[in-house]
């Protein structure tokens, strides 16, 4: 179902790696609602080549960029301008990968370079994407920027390891980048903080699955599922939503305000 609400919106989406990424589903139902976008990945990551497919598919135009290089960013922003025909009205930052967290390295036993690498592609890409953005004044007034992060940033998941630390920093670029923006020209800046969702970066976590079942039985309404996470985006970048700014907006189906479900316990609860 499409209602039309990004009609006339253009965008540029960060992170469809295959049809599980979260930025996947983005970029279907954005174009569902109406908008043109560029998408882009890492170079790396266009070798498995269904970027491209989903591109053609929905007829946007692919650039690659490294999220951590400046330059690659700034080409990114020119030529999603020159594809686009104008100014840009939403951004969608959905990255993340941690080294330590890949080579299996317990958190207390992290190696400081490789959290480093971890800190620039997962957080600081979203200040250096801002900064690039801000600069060469290509947001439209009342534009909407996003990023995706996890509930590990406030509450301790201890196998999310420093990836709790890279979606804190996350957060707060997006609240006080929030305010620079839309003090320039009204821009929002968001977090959304997704339910466990299984996709590459999701599964990468140790005991994902255990996690997923948890997080899924403690919250009313179950996990949120990607395609809903979607729809959600969407809203944001939609005019609906003009004066949401510098939140933290928790779509994870009530996970976030439970203390106990007594669904979880293995023996029936008795309250007398
Ligand atoms: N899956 C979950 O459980 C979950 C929950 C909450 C938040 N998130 C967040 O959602 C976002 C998207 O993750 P996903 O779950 O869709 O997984 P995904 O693996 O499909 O997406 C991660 C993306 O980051 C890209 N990337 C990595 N390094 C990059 C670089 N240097 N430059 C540009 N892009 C780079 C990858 O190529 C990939 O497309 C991430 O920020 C993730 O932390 C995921």
């Amino acid at each position: 179902m499409s209602n039309g609400i990004l009609k006339g919106k253009r965008g540029i989406i960060f992170g469809a790696l295959d049809e599980q990424s979260l930025a996947w589903k983005v970029a279907e139902h954005c174009h569902s609602e109406g908008a043109t976008f560029t998408l882009t990945n890492a170079p790396v990551a266009m070798r498995f080549g269904s970027l491209q497919k989903l591109g053609e598919k929905i007829g946007c135009e692919v650039i690659p960029a490294d999220a951590t290089s400046m330059e690659d960013l700034d080409n990114l922003i020119d030529q999603s301008m020159t594809a686009l025909g104008g100014k840009i009205d939403f951004i969608l930052h959905s990255i993340g990968m941690s080294v330590n967290v890949r080579k299996k390295k317990e958190y207390t036993d992290l190696k400081h370079e490789w959290m480093m690498k971890t800190f620039d592609v997962s957080a600081i890409s979203f200040h250096k994407l801002m900064q690039v953005a801000y600069n060469k004044d290509c947001m439209n007034d009342y534009g909407s920027i996003l990023g995706l992060t996890y509930i590990a940033a406030q509450r301790v998941f201890p196998d999310y390891s420093e990836m709790a630390e890279s979606k804190a920093l996350l957060e707060s670029f997006a609240r006080s980048f929030g305010y620079h923006f839309g003090v320039k020209n009204k821009v929002r800046v968001n977090t959304i903080s997704q339910s466990p969702t299984m996709t590459t970066a999701g599964s990468g976590v140790k005991g994902f699955d255990t996690f997923f079942d948890y997080s899924d039985k403690m919250s009313p309404l179950g996990n949120a599922s990607a395609d809903s996470c979607a729809k959600y985006c969407v809203t944001l970048f939609s005019d609906y939503t003009r004066m949401v700014t510098m939140q933290n907006l928790y779509h994870d189906g009530g996970f976030s305000n439970m203390g106990m479900n007594p669904t979880l316990l293995n023996t029936e609860t008795n309250m007398e």
